[in-house]
């Protein structure tokens, strides 16, 4: 069994084993029909509960084969120009060969004495991003597993800033189009079930500063005490970003910490075109980016960054066994004194090798490739009577509803919608999102690769009307 450690004796045989796995991943990039190919659960899962794991097959060959059937045919692919559908982007090579890099030297960045110079390449990474947002010379921040992760750190930071115990009395704003893990991380910080302040949104989804300050406002004058507002910078479904500018000032007004979750929007810190759409993140206290994003990383790659590094000290324990307090003395860098997590990954390596090979420039013009063409898909669905679509974007995302030109009722509008979007998944041509709209259900694309065309677009629209005519066909009649 030892064969199978990687070590010094071993090199041949991991170069062999990585490069046939590397092999087959490639064979399926370049032979892949579609993004997915449709199976359901029911027919996928006899392939997967016939695998003994008490049996193990030895090699990794015949390990790899067997992949194939449980996983690698069936998979949904994010690289191919039809996947449309949630917040996944391709995956740059770079970084994929940082991930390899990473997963084999398997540094863990909780201690100095477990990652050395990873530490360093990490801590660049932050005064980078740190640097690109505007936080300031205090800015500090660290890697997380993801914006939900950003967004609880942020939070928990926002809370011990307040310095109350009294955690009834906390509250925290943020749009009604903000991600769910705002609603999570009230719940894990212990806060009360009406922690959190849902605000309204304009008709472009952005969050109404106005109804902000008056919420604020009655905040205060019932002796409640603003704990965080939450600006979103790219919201999931829309793609808007919060006027940051004004919120920033309604922060500074209340005494509220401002964190700005930019999971999605913080391709725009790489773009030399669309920068200005982040005006105001460098006032936040804390952002969430989310390099797994719009970035184009494999996931996990995302951080938390703050304007004063020193808040960071909330998320700090000292174990005896790692991190006694006498290496703070020692100035010994260890990462885990800021992070709520303590072995991690080394997920910086992925940006690293992005950066050094590419430059931010060269992530900068793929993202605004996808903005570019949201534009374009926008107009191609305003155009389309067969469409009705809700916002102009602000990044890559197109929400919209298929609507027949014959009379049909709005649940009948809903109910084709819904089957339009399960069709085109079972067929396995497209993959597309589903979002509710003021109560109907609507259909979205979440544009994040650069080479998905207009005509790809056009096309899966053709898709989407043909199954929502059929679905609208066949049971209206025998209604
Ligand atoms: C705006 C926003 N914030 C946070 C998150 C959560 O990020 P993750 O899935 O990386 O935990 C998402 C995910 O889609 C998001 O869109």
């Amino acid at each position: 069994m030892r064969s199978h450690l990687l070590n010094d004796t071993t090199a041949e045989s991991y170069r062999r084993s990585v490069t046939e796995g590397v092999e087959r991943v490639a064979r399926k990039l370049t032979t892949a029909r579609g993004p997915f190919t449709g199976v359901t659960p029911a027919e996928l899962a006899p392939a997967v509960d016939a695998v003994d794991l008490d049996r193990p097959l030895g090699d990794a060959s015949a390990a790899l084969d067997e992949l194939e059937d449980v996983y690698l045919r069936d998979a949904v692919y994010f690289h191919h120009p039809r996947y449309l559908a949630h917040l996944n982007c391709p995956v740059v090579i770079p970084a994929v060969l940082g991930e390899a890099v990473l997963s084999a030297v398997n540094s863990s960045l909780d201690t100095w004495d477990q990652s050395a110079g990873g530490t360093l390449i990490e801590r660049k990474l932050i005064d980078w991003t740190t640097g690109r947002i505007g936080l300031g010379p205090l800015a500090d921040g660290v890697f997380t597993s993801g914006g939900t992760q950003s967004n609880l750190q942020a939070l928990l930071l926002a809370r011990e800033e307040t310095g109350t115990t009294d955690l009834t009395k906390l509250r925290i704003f943020s749009s009604e189009c903000s991600h769910f893990s705002v609603q999570k991380s009230a719940q894990l910080l212990g806060l009360g079930r009406d922690a959190v302040v849902s605000v309204p949104v304009d008709r472009n989804k952005r969050m109404q500063s106005v109804v902000l300050a008056a919420e604020l406002e009655a905040c205060r004058a019932e002796g409640l005490i603003p704990m965080a507002i939450v600006a979103t910078a790219g919201t999931t479904d829309f793609g808007s970003i919060d006027p940051l500018p004004e919120i920033a000032n309604l922060a500074a007004e209340y005494g509220a910490w401002m964190h700005v979750d930019a999971a999605y929007g913080c391709g725009l810190l790489a773009s030399r075109t669309r920068r200005g759409l982040l005006d105001g993140i460098e006032r936040a206290d804390s952002v969430t980016v989310d390099y797994h994003k719009s970035f184009f990383q494999p996931v996990s790659s995302s951080a938390v960054l703050v304007r004063d590094g020193a808040t960071l000290r909330h998320a700090t324990y000292h174990a005896d066994y790692l991190n006694p307090r006498r290496t703070l003395a020692e100035k010994i860098p260890n990462q885990v004194d800021k992070s709520l997590q303590t072995t991690r990954r080394f997920d910086a390596l992925k940006l690293w090798m992005t950066l050094r090979v590419m430059g931010a420039d060269g992530i900068g013009e793929l993202f605004d490739e996808v903005c570019a063409l949201a534009r374009e898909g926008f107009e191609l669905l305003a155009a389309d009577p067969r469409y009705d679509v809700v916002v102009e974007p602000q990044l890559s995302t197109l929400v919209y509803r298929y609507v027949p030109g014959t009379a049909a009722s709005p649940e009948d509008v809903d109910r084709a919608n819904l089957h339009a979007r399960k069709a085109l998944f079972a067929s396995g041509e497209a993959v597309v999102a589903g979002t509710e709209v003021d109560g109907r259900q609507y259909l979205k694309f979440t544009l994040l690769n650069p080479e998905t065309t207009a005509a790809d677009i056009a096309a899966v629209l053709d898709l989407i009307a043909g199954h929502a005519e059929q679905y609208l066909g066949e049971n209206l009649v025998h209604a």
